[in-house]
């Protein structure tokens, strides 16, 4: 399902057992990019807000493991705000796009696959240079 910012809410094919459920993502079916680098985030405090960045180059993959994350997303013309809160679904975030997200409710737990290894310089964390970036 596509959304505003040109963001991708991607359904992952879901394996259910007695033995447990299983979820898997591959390159170009589910995966729109190869990765480079792997971060998770979890024990964070509820309503704790992070993010509140875009990236030049960088796309990420969003996969909430556990749990219910609130996003919000920004290209500085529209703005949506949604509960990531299956681990079925994949939030594709390509460069430009300014996230915050906040754990809801009890333990979660948010992984993302990044098409980039980590670059700070790769990095815009000030919302207004945000918006003046994506007005020029
Ligand atoms: P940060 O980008 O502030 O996290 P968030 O956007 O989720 O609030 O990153 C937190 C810290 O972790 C910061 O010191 C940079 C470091 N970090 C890495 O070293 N490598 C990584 O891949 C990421 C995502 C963060």
């Amino acid at each position: 399902m596509a959304l505003p910012c040109g963001v991708l809410l991607q359904r992952l094919p879901t394996v259910s057992e007695p033995r447990g459920t299983l979820i898997f993502a591959e390159i170009a079916q589910h995966l729109p990019f190869i990765p480079k680098r792997f971060f998770a985030i979890f024990d964070a405090p509820e309503h704790e807000t992070r993010g509140r960045h875009a990236h030049l180059v960088d796309h990420e993959f969003l996969i909430s493991l556990q749990g219910t994350w609130i996003v919000t997303l920004d290209n500085a013309r529209t703005r949506q705000t949604f509960a990531l809160d299956t681990p079925d679904v994949g939030l594709h975030i390509p460069p430009r796009v300014w996230r915050s997200f906040f754990r809801e409710g009890a333990a979660a737990v948010l992984a993302s696959l990044s098409s980039e290894t980590y670059n700070p310089t790769d990095y815009v964390r000030d919302y207004d240079e945000f918006v003046r970036m994506m007005r020029t």
